[in-house]
């Protein structure tokens, strides 16, 4: 006998037609395969006249509660966006035992706590594979098969509209703004990109997977973030030259209780897995104890590929028995246990226009030196007017001595013109 499982959509435009799509495709061979006889019920839209849908328009309705209170409606699947009205209606499906599938890494980073206290109530379940990373399935990767292992890095490049940014300034020499623009047109950026640019999606993601990765909530207020908008083709090319690419990363270390969370521009060397993750793609390299070194790659969004993650949670929620819960107690403040450091210790890359003159790098490399930063290469490339160029690398350095040296060098001689850090994917 086959099992009827009732689904309601929260939004239905292009990921929600995407799951229509595909469980309309995959229909009668999930049910032979599984068992499961998977019917969409009611389907929440802004304006039924304007929707754009495949969704047969007598499912349609302009009612939350419809899809909400509706009593055959066993999974709830969002695909609103945002962080509200989409966490409150998910926290209404879960207090009413409806189990929720969402992609929606804002209100599920934002809200994670008020939805795990609802579902807990109720036992129901609260799946977000799609959230981070869109088809790749690191989600269900951390949570079931390492969950024995102990994972102490991640590095993510999980937004696929800066990776497509970065890519193309580094292959074209092209400015960000012309990138920007260019992918705006193509509808690879949106109208408004600061949710991508400014790295605020990638923060969120950042927090759900440390999070799960470190068994211990960590929240996106406590994540350090910097976007692409300042990086230049000239901090690409120069970096090129010294043998690195640059990603957006989101990054979360773990050492004892301390731990490091941060989403910046970085360097990794050419020979470094995650650099040759180009275009939209996204990936999630980690390092666990036992695991050791593994990287997880692919679309990182689109309809198709997030459709293919969601309708996963979707035969997972259906079949289970009993619903999965997080390894750790899902808290509204970051967990009091975790010390998360802004002193963190990695390399950098200092690019700084220099008065040509004897002595000056002296000075300079002095200046780095009293703070305990070790130089690890110096380029000294072109000028401009009277100035060098000159980039430096360091050894490893604490963040908070390198911001110290750099506001110590004296203008007269040097002007810092860009700071990246440099990660090689070790501790
Ligand atoms: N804006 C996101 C990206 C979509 O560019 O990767 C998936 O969260």
């Amino acid at each position: 006998m086959a099992k009827v499982v009732h689904l309601g959509f929260l939004g239905c435009g292009n990921i929600g037609g995407g799951v229509w799509k595909l469980l309309d495709a995959m229909h009668d061979e999930i049910l032979q395969r599984d068992g499961l006889d998977i019917r969409v019920e009611r389907a929440l839209v802004k304006s039924i006249p304007e929707a754009r849908t495949d969704v047969p328009a007598e499912i349609l309705t302009e009612s939350a509660a419809d899809v909400l209170e509706d009593p055959a409606v066993e999974i709830v699947c969002e695909f609103m966006g945002g962080e509200q009205p989409a966490a409150s209606f998910m926290e209404r499906a879960l207090r009413a035992g409806k189990t929720v599938v969402t992609a929606n890494k804002m209100a599920l980073a934002l809200h994670w706590h008020e939805l795990q206290a609802a579902a807990d109530q109720t036992g129901a379940g609260l799946y977000y594979e799609a959230s981070v990373g869109g088809v790749i399935p690191i989600i269900r990767s951390l949570t079931v098969s390492l969950e024995a292992d102990r994972i102490h890095r991640i590095m993510g490049i999980v937004n696929g509209t800066t990776n497509y940014i970065l890519t193309r300034m580094a292959r074209e020499g092209a400015s960000y703004a012309d990138v920007l623009a260019d992918a705006q047109r193509l509808g690879l950026a949106e109208p408004n990109p600061a949710a991508d640019v400014e790295g605020f999606d990638a923060a969120y993601k950042l927090s759900i997977l440390s999070s799960i990765a470190f068994h211990s909530r960590v929240t996106v207020d406590r994540i350090y973030r910097e976007g692409i908008t300042g990086v230049t083709p000239e901090d690409i090319a120069f970096g090129r030259e010294m043998g690195y690419t640059l990603k957006l990363l989101a990054i979360g270390k773990r050492s004892g209780n301390t731990v490091e969370v941060r989403v910046h521009p970085t360097f990794l060397p050419d020979s470094h897995p995650l650099a040759r993750v180009d275009g939209s793609l996204n990936a999630i390299f980690l390092h666990g104890d036992f695991c050791k070194d593994m990287m997880l790659q692919g679309r990182g969004a689109g309809d198709m590929p997030t459709a293919s993650a969601i309708c996963g949670d979707i035969l997972f929620a259906a079949r289970a028995v009993r619903h999965t819960v997080p390894s750790f107690r899902n808290t509204a403040e970051t967990d009091p246990a975790l010390t998360v450091t802004d002193d963190w210790s990695t390399r950098y890359f200092i690019r700084m226009k220099v008065t040509d003159a004897p002595g000056v790098l002296a000075r300079i490399a002095d200046v780095f030196g009293q703070r305990d930063i070790s130089l690890a290469a110096v380029m000294q490339k072109g000028s401009e007017g009277e100035k060098a160029r000159l980039v430096l690398i360091t050894h490893k350095a604490r963040e908070r001595a390198v911001r110290e040296a750099i506001a110590a060098l004296d203008p007269a001689i040097a002007q810092v013109v860009s700071c990246i850090r440099v990660e090689n994917g070790e501790a």
